[in-house]
């Protein structure tokens, strides 16, 4: 790639998704084909690589941070209590796990403000209730994966099925969520093991030679 105006002056630009698929280590300059998902706050993407560009990919505007706020929603709806997002985070977490196990802890008690009287209050909430409250959002983020790989080539689709794909962004680590990804998709799901930060463990990674990764930067701009 010809040096742009921009490289001269030490700016470069990168496709987040591929950033990350650098960080989690993945073969992306070369020519097979690999997947990595991200799934952090408030978004989720999916993309498949392949000579250090991106084949197809897809993406919403949902990520964990939906979880909670659904688990929000369902105790004051259901309970008339309002709790805040930050309790909402400490129970989804609690939750132990999307799929239903023998040793979970079954109920979580959540402080919040009743919304009648104005006065502290408490729900006790099963962890079945909250899983039933954020199900179709899981189900939107399974759904955004398993249509990217609907998109993707099948000879690509061969080195998914070898490989698997790696999944990034904090909210991957909902226990559960990798299981239910990987039944409705059929594929092996690896944990990145930096699974928060890969997306800049992969922006470090390029700039610390950025000729190396000519390939991966994006020209929209040059
Ligand atoms: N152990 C865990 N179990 C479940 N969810 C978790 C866990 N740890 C972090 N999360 C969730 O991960 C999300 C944050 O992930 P991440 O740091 O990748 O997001 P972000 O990069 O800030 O957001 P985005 O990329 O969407 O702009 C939060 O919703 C948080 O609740
Ligand atoms: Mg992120």
């Amino acid at each position: 790639m010809r040096p742009s105006r921009f490289h001269e002056k030490g700016l470069y630009f990168i496709d987040e998704l591929l950033a990350a698929a650098i960080g989690a280590g993945q073969p992306v300059l070369e020519p097979v084909g690999s997947m990595v998902i991200n799934i952090g706050g408030g978004n989720t993407q999916a993309g498949v690589f392949s000579l250090g560009g991106l084949v197809c990919s897809g993406s919403l505007h949902n990520g964990g941070r939906e979880l909670s706020r659904q688990i929000m929603e369902y105790v004051r709806k259901q309970y008339g209590i309002m709790i805040d997002i930050s309790t909402a985070e400490r129970a989804k977490m609690r939750i132990g796990s999307l799929l239903p196990q023998d040793m979970e802890i079954d109920q979580v008690t959540l402080n919040g403000r009743n919304m009648q009287t104005g006065m502290p209050d408490a729900a006790v909430v099963t962890t079945e209730e909250m899983r039933e409250a954020i199900n179709p959002v899981v189900t939107e983020i399974v759904d955004c994966i398993y249509q990217v790989l609907e998109q993707t080539p099948p000879d690509l689709a061969a080195d998914l099925i070898e490989n698997g794909v790696t999944a990034t962004g904090g909210a991957v680590q909902m226990h559960g969520l990798i299981e239910l990804i990987e039944e409705r998709t059929h594929l092996k799901i690896n944990l990145a093991k930096h699974t928060s930060d890969a997306v800049i463990r992969g922006v470090q990674k390029v700039m610390q030679d950025p000729s190396a990764w000519n390939g991966v930067f994006s020209d929209l701009l040059q």
